[in-house]
């Protein structure tokens, strides 16, 4: 090799090498096969309809044609089952010559034609969950670099069939191949899940430095119980997972469920509500062909995309668990502004919730509300009562437009919230831009 290849050739790998992905800084929105698929993308299943990639070519097209993309949903994300049982003659993964005719990289360019982008799946182990080849230490440089040829943009690494020791070497090791590839591949670790999820056994810190979103808890089902079951751990954890979120790195509670058979509307709307106030990823699992018009308008809400958008990406926070089954959540947004959700566990009647906003910690002045779900606009005073009527297993979410200076520092001091949420200046000046 002459000296100026050489040159040319290291400086590349340096260059790469410190590849901050500088992906996801905001949560990434998208479509994601597993909870309503599972496997039954698998011939087996349904003979008639075995080639599972014209799913993912069947949501893509429902993605770019019905509105999605423009909201920001771009991902398509194939999950377990994909891949053929053996890999080839090189040792590279493959996929399932039956199921995916057409290979992955077409699948890619597919997407890519579309304004879309391509997530695939493996497995840090010795099988991926369902049983299929997994990816262990020694081939992950190859199976990054496999990806990267197929010009995939998003690669979820889950955790079967490895032992924890395997799981601190692979998961660095994998985001480090990942970027040497030169490839922006946005990287999904299930690590912390594998590992219940918390301190000390989790280190936060070090996969806000290697990941782009974390899976910490348990697989969501299609059933509210599910949905309840991950809001309960993560508010409960709130403390501990808040600060770990911000552009770039996102704590990730699953899929929603929309458009499925578990949830009614009011549910898909808590659900959508919530893990907008805690800066979720929005992957969809769902049918795009035949969803109906209820859970669409709530998963295409801008109002509540653009909260979950929002570029200061600090997750919110449950602020009040009330004994009457109301909690309150509450989210600081940019441009002064913030999120509201009141959120009823009660299963009996709608429940008439008298509060203030000087009460939820909002310092003295006007306040313009915008409802996110009914559409309707108000102005309220700090000091004045109000009821939100919130109906069982439902949500009523606010956007308020605040004028105030938010004390961010204050707000996450010692994990509780701190005197008051607002610096005392500027009060009184609403904000004449309500998104
Ligand atoms: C695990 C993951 C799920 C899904 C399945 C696939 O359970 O948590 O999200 O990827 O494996 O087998």
């Amino acid at each position: 090799m002459h000296l100026a290849e050489l040159l040319f050739v290291s400086s590349l790998s340096v260059a790469t090498f410190a590849l901050d992905n500088g992906l996801m800084r905001v949560p990434p929105m998208g479509w994601l096969a597993w909870e309503r698929y599972r496997c039954d993308i698998d011939c087996d299943h349904d003979p008639k309809n075995c080639i599972s990639e014209n799913l993912f070519m069947d949501m893509a097209d429902r993605l770019s044609e019905d509105g999605w993309r423009e909201l920001g949903y771009v991902y398509v994300n194939i999950d377990d089952c994909w891949s053929s049982m053996k890999r080839d003659d090189n040792g590279r993964l493959q996929a399932d010559p039956k199921r995916f005719p057409g290979g992955i990289h077409k699948l890619a360019r597919y997407m890519h034609d579309r304004g879309l982008k391509l997530g695939i799946y493996g497995d840090m182990g010795t099988h991926t969950c369902g049983g299929y080849p997994g990816t262990t230490l020694d081939k992950i440089e190859l199976d990054a670099q496999t990806f990267a040829d197929w010009e995939v943009d998003m690669f979820k690494f889950d955790g079967c069939y490895s032992n924890a020791t395997e799981q601190e070497q692979g998961y660095p090791l994998m985001s480090k191949a990942l970027n040497a590839t030169g490839r922006p591949i946005g990287y999904s670790c299930s690590w912390p899940a594998y590992q219940g999820g918390l301190p000390p056994k989790v280190n936060y810190t070090q996969l806000g430095e290697i990941c782009n979103l974390w899976r910490n808890y348990g697989d969501i089902q299609d059933s509210w119980d599910s949905v309840l079951k991950i809001i309960n751990w993560f508010f409960e954890n709130q403390d501990v997972l808040g600060p770990t979120a911000g552009p770039g790195k996102w704590n990730d509670p699953d899929m929603l469920i929309a458009g499925d058979f578990g949830l009614s509307m009011e549910q898909s709307r808590s659900q959508m509500a919530i893990w907008v106030i805690m800066a979720a990823p929005l992957f969809m699992s769902n049918d795009l062909r035949t969803i109906n018009s209820g859970a669409r308008s709530i998963l295409q809400n801008k109002i509540a995309i653009s909260i979950n958008q929002d570029p200061m990406g600090i997750q919110g926070r449950r602020i009040l668990k009330e004994k009457s089954g109301i909690d309150v959540y509450w989210r600081p947004l940019s441009k002064n502004a913030s999120a509201l959700v009141f959120f009823s566990r009660r299963n009996d009647m709608p429940y008439r919730y008298q509060t203030t906003l000087s009460k939820l910690n909002y310092t003295t002045g006007s306040y313009q509300i915008y409802d996110v779900f009914t559409e309707k606009t108000m102005t309220l005073k700090d000091s004045t009562s109000f009821v939100v009527s919130v109906n069982p297993t439902g949500v009523v979410m606010w956007y308020v437009s605040a004028p105030a200076k938010r004390n961010i520092r204050q707000f996450y001091r010692g994990g509780r919230l701190q005197g008051s949420l607002f610096d005392d200046d500027d009060e009184n000046a609403i904000s004449p831009v309500f998104l």
